[in-house]
């Protein structure tokens, strides 16, 4: 079974209420309820419940852009799995590269899998961030970091909920910096990580388990990556807070599927 393209859009700590339920609105206008790829809008977590309204009756999914493990109670200044459901949530990515070594105090393998387990367990779809930073891959210790941070960030899954787990494959350098990495770079680490799925979930969860490339995605080479076979969907950061760029992504994804969906295999 061809695994859909998923892509989705990061907007960070960006935009006030008027500019997201704008931006959101633009986006739905254009792309129709068929679409061969699956999109998701990420805004900040107070906006997620304006945009959801937005974009009631699209085809576009709201994700937010982190949660805590616990469901309720005194966790001053966090949000529950539950409470993103609660306004409509579909998706939340986990252990993006900000949060990891950005944010204070930074997230590590345990905190993450915390995340992970229980947004699964309330139902969200989690996508879950790995990537190395440059000073790990020139070292040549990249694989060593993707199969620690998929191991451990990835501990104790149930494998029946594998169905709801996305995978981003977003190294650290190319997050931001408009440094992309190649096309060979990212097809490479992510048959890496899908080989690693096998191992962990089994290789029928591994063969329908989404992985995303991240990091300086845009209009440009955006067609590039998402044509490698591994690379399943992209989650896009700056390019997604225009919606010309993020509909031109969306587009060449758009291509590819109908490619896909038209060659005899
Ligand atoms: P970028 O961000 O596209 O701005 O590099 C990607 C991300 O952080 O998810």
């Amino acid at each position: 079974m061809a695994r859909k393209l998923f892509i989705a859009g990061n907007w960070k700590m960006n935009l006030s209420a008027s500019q997201c339920t704008a931006l959101a609105g633009e986006i739905a206008a254009k792309i129709p309820a068929d679409s061969g790829v699956e999109v998701a809008l990420c805004p900040p977590f107070v906006y997620l419940a304006a945009v959801r309204q937005v974009l009631q009756g699209s085809a576009i999914a709201t994700g937010a852009q982190d949660a805590y493990w616990e469901s309720k109670g005194a966790f001053t200044g966090q949000i529950s799995p539950a409470m993103l459901l609660d306004v409509g949530c579909e998706y939340v990515i986990i252990g993006h590269s900000e949060r990891r070594h950005t944010i204070i105090p930074c997230e590590d393998d345990r905190v993450i899998n915390r995340k992970v387990l229980a947004a699964l367990a309330a139902g969200l779809k989690v996508i879950l961030c790995i990537g190395e930073t440059l000073n790990q891959r020139s070292q040549g210790h990249t694989q060593s970091v993707l199969n620690e941070q998929l191991t451990a960030g990835l501990a104790k899954l149930n494998p029946g909920l594998a169905e709801k787990l996305v995978i981003a494959y977003e190294p650290v350098w190319a997050i931001g910096t408009g440094q992309t990495a190649t096309t060979e770079q990212a097809q490479q680490a992510q048959a890496f990580v899908r080989a690693r799925l096998g191992q962990l979930l089994g290789a029928a969860a591994a063969e329908t388990i989404r992985i995303q490339y991240g990091g300086s995605v845009k209009p440009a080479n955006a067609a590039d990556l998402l044509v490698q076979p591994d690379v399943d969907g992209a989650l896009v950061g700056g390019a997604s807070l225009k919606a010309d760029d993020f509909l031109e992504i969306i587009r060449a994804g758009e291509q590819i599927a109908s490619l896909a969906s038209t060659t005899p295999a």
